[in-house]
């Protein structure tokens, strides 16, 4: 668990309005609000009846609030996690939909974590050619990451989240409260994607990673709530300016193509997504300071900022050709150009794409594959 002494005090909520092709939305960061809903849909001006997407596990932990919302018909309980990521689940929120009668009116809540989000999403997106959907991330990687901007799907056999829709919701409410029965390896997956704003937008981020790491991981909400709407502020203004991932949406995926290829080489059995891309942050640091984009201190404050989280699994015995190989598989899914995305100093990124298979080789190397 991440805490067992997760604060139940509301404190304001704090409302983050992003703009979308499908129109503006808020994103609420804000203790309380999932544990009264009717209350926060109202004060958005949205339906307080809604057919409720969520898993077995996390409706026994967070259902009760949401039983009024979901209404007779009680929630859509569908098996969450990677594994279940797939066109089969989202065939079975069609047949939900459809047995609920649905029509393009209708209120879609994913409450669960991203594969939840995700799976949801892109059934909302795509049943009649568009629902309405508010997202109810309940992990901290959903919370941050996930749940803001639009980008819903679905995995396919031969890879991850090949089939997918931009589908913007008509709400995200964050609540830091539900994240206490989190079990705590997915608290630090998501507090690693945390670290990754701080390196693209906001510094200050990496400083209360690092010294108030025990308030954090106690959900203290003085801390978490504003550190959880500092990194939503930072992907709403991101997704904001670059919807369809053109360009500035890139700076996201800092420490995503080490990582990326780390989760792919383990088959997605080692490492939770986070702390690869842990791995991936440190990889991406290194050839931004051998690149002179970044100094040796501020490459430091950022290693030290991940090693704070405490152990990561090991890459010790990981072959440098397999995670190359990996790279080059995702640069052709992605077009055949890498963007690597390097940290320009602490709080500002720089996308370049003439990194060279000798940096990323030395790279693979300093944190530790073989080979
Ligand atoms: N759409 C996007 O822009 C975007 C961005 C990043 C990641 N993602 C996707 O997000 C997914 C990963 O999301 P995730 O890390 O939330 O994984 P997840 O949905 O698999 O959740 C992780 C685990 O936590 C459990 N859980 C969720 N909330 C809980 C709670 N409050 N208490 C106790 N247990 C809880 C879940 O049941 C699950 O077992 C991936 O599929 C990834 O592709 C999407
Ligand atoms: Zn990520």
């Amino acid at each position: 668990m991440a805490s067992s002494t997760a604060s139940t005090r509301p404190t304001s909520p704090v409302r983050i309005d992003v703009t979308s092709e499908r129109g503006p939305y808020a994103v609420m960061v804000g203790t309380g609000l999932a544990s009264s809903p009717e209350k926060t849909l109202k004060s958005l001006g949205l339906p307080v009846h809604a057919l409720v997407v969520s898993a077995p596990e996390i409706w026994r932990r967070h259902g009760a609030a949401w039983r009024g919302v979901a209404g007779k018909r009680g929630p859509v309980l569908i098996t969450d996690g990677e594994k279940a990521k797939t066109l089969n689940t989202v065939s079975r929120l069609y047949d939900a939909f459809n047995a609920n009668a649905l029509d393009r009116a209708s209120m879609v809540v994913a409450l669960g974590g991203g594969t939840i989000g995700d799976m949801t999403g892109f059934a909302a997106a795509t049943y009649l050619r568009g629902l309405h959907v508010i997202q109810v991330p309940t992990t901290l990687l959903a919370q941050v990451d996930s749940a803001i901007g639009g980008k819903t799907g679905v995995n396919l056999p031969t890879g991850k989240n090949l089939v997918g829709s931009f589908h913007s919701p008509s709400a995200v409410i964050c609540d830091p409260d539900v994240l206490g029965s989190l079990p705590r390896r997915d608290f630090r997956s998501g507090l690693y994607e945390v670290v990754k704003y701080g390196v693209i937008a906001a510094p200050s981020i990496l400083e209360t990673v690092t010294s108030k790491s025990h308030a954090i991981f106690a959900c203290e909400a003085k801390v978490l709530t504003p550190l959880i709407a500092e990194c939503c502020r930072i992907k709403a203004a991101v997704v904001t300016a670059d919807e369809r991932e053109s360009g500035r949406r890139r700076s996201l995926n800092f420490g995503h193509t080490i990582g990326h290829a780390l989760e792919a080489i383990t088959k997605y059995r080692r490492f939770r997504h986070g702390e690869a891309i842990g791995y991936g942050m440190l990889a991406a640091g290194r050839i931004s300071q051998w690149r002179s984009l970044m100094s040796e201190a501020e490459l430091n404050t950022l290693r030290h900022a991940i090693r704070s989280l405490g152990p990561m699994p090991a890459v010790t015995d990981l072959s440098i050709k397999d995670a190359l190989a990996a790279i080059t598989l995702d640069k052709k899914v992605i077009s055949g150009k890498l963007h690597f995305v390097a940290a320009k100093g602490l709080g500002a990124t720089v996308s370049i794409s003439d990194v060279t298979t000798d940096e990323l080789k030395h790279a693979l190397r300093d944190i530790g594959l073989r080979g």
